[in-house]
């Protein structure tokens, strides 16, 4: 099965220019000058990119299908989150598997890939949470590595659930230096916040904007500024997953000034999103559980400050921390104890439509969104030169860009399975014309158009950090 993707103009992370895309089966095989189309035979299906920016398909690095936490689980699963991302652009996500407390991490991958199979309709890895680092899981690392699980999370935050102490944390580095894999950290210091979250209940504060208010910056700062200590203690890189402040930020550049391996996402909500949203409306306060998310969102001023290091290179990567619950029966759980607000947001599928905004104002170029969303994660999380690139050989996950289409984000439009989206009416300017996954043409003028949707996904066996 031969396919040309004709008359785009290819966006990779580096260059722009205009080619022919050929894809046969699942890899692209040829970039050609569209003058020369006559001798490179017939292909057996046409995607038109006329006008439109050919993109490697996205990769979200951070999601939640079917997490149980807060006393719920979140809302998508591998079917309906993956079939969601899909209609945004991305084409393979890493989501998180968990070790439960006191059992094996081959347990909890075993759930995981459970979970997965036969329900993604896109790629998917995993990366493993270790919640405790004891000398039978630093033994299992090892295997999981093997299996291409070769990035681990952490968590300074949630005492008594995930959380684990700085001992444990540095062992697992120096561990992961053996094995060339990468420790993730959740970068809040939890302890201290427990505290200021039960003194804001004593004192009767519920409201959803505690949740950002028992979360302050200093924390995420202080827990970041720890996190690169450990890994620096042990020699090895170190990846902070949804950094969303100004202070944590500048602890990072600080590191990556003196020329340590560190590296850091954010996620849209902390570009797009503020405190305010966790107010809610005058008279609705409770509409803002509907953006509680860990860590919280910050005030305005921190926009500005993770759009400059998106395009300095002191962040790496957007990805969503996708993490969806329903207003209805979940977010519920919370009303009249903030506290038990399960944290996340819904954002697999409108990660790209809301980052286009940023390459419309000229906050980055089209390449750096090609990279912070599809390049960098592949080449960070081992995946890359197999996805994260228009070339030779790469496989054909594709995104055809339409920058000038017009789409309202809302509950009407998107496919992830919630009752609210936190852009509720927004327009945005920029969305997939197409997407392919594979060299298979999956999606075509917001239509599900393959004949298999769930469980068409493969598992991508990740390599080691290589950076
Ligand atoms: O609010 C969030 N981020 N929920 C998911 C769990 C995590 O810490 O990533
Ligand atoms: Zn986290
Ligand atoms: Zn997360």
């Amino acid at each position: 099965m031969r396919t040309l993707i004709k008359d785009g103009t290819v966006v990779t992370a580096s260059d722009t220019f205009k080619a022919d895309v050929w894809i046969e089966g699942s890899k692209i095989v040829g970039l050609t000058d569209p003058a020369l189309r006559a001798a490179q035979g017939q292909p057996d299906t046409v995607v038109d990119a006329a006008g439109k920016y050919v993109m490697p398909g996205a990769i979200d690095a951070h999601t939640h299908m079917d997490l149980p936490f807060g006393g719920t689980n979140s809302s998508d699963d591998f079917d309906s989150g993956t079939v969601a991302a899909a209609f945004g652009g991305t084409t393979t996500i890493v989501d998180f598997a968990i070790q439960s407390k006191g059992a094996s991490m081959r347990a909890g991958l075993d759930t995981w890939y459970a979970k997965a199979e036969g329900k993604a309709a896109i790629d998917y890895g995993f990366h493993m949470i270790m919640t405790e680092a004891n000398p039978s899981t630093l033994e299992d690392m090892g295997a999981l590595v093997r299996e291409g699980i070769t990035s681990f999370k952490m968590f300074m935050a949630y005492p008594g659930v995930f959380l684990v102490d700085d001992q444990q944390i540095f062992r697992a580095m120096l561990r992961a230096g053996e094995l060339g894999a990468l420790i993730t950290m959740h970068a809040e210091i939890g302890l201290p916040i427990d505290v200021l979250v039960q003194r804001a209940l004593a004192g009767g504060h519920t409201a959803p904007v505690y949740h950002a208010l028992t979360r302050p910056e200093i924390a995420e700062a202080t827990g970041t500024e720890r996190a690169i200590a450990l890994a620096e203690m042990a020699k090895v890189p170190v990846y902070m997953v949804h950094l969303s402040a100004q202070r944590a930020l500048e602890r990072v550049m600080e590191a990556r000034d003196r020329g340590l391996p560190t590296y850091a996402e954010t996620c849209p909500q902390y570009l797009f999103c503020t405190e305010d949203d966790l107010r809610g409306d005058p008279g609705d306060e409770w509409k803002g559980a509907g953006y509680v998310c860990t860590p919280p969102l910050r005030p305005a001023h921190h926009h500005d400050h993770l759009w400059r290091g998106l395009r300095t290179y002191d962040l790496q990567v957007v990805a969503t921390d996708h993490c969806p619950f329903c207003m209805k029966d979940q977010k519920e759980l919370g009303r009249g104890d903030f506290s038990k607000i399960p944290n996340g947001m819904p954002g697999v599928e409108t990660r790209l439509h809301l980052l286009w905004e940023g390459v419309r104002e000229g906050r980055i170029s089209m390449n750096r969104f090609v990279e912070i969303t599809s390049t960098a994660p592949a080449k960070i999380f081992g995946m890359y030169p197999r996805k994260g690139s228009i070339a030779v050989g790469a496989d054909a996950d594709v995104v055809v860009w339409d920058p000038e289409k017009k789409f309202t984000l809302s509950v009407e439009t998107l496919h992830m399975r919630v009752d609210y989206s936190p852009f509720e009416g927004r327009q945005v300017i920029g969305a997939p014309a197409a997407v392919l996954s594979r060299g298979e043409l999956i999606i075509q003028d917001d239509q599900w158009v393959a004949k298999q949707k769930q469980g068409r996904g493969q598992f991508v066996k990740r390599g080691t950090f290589a950076l």
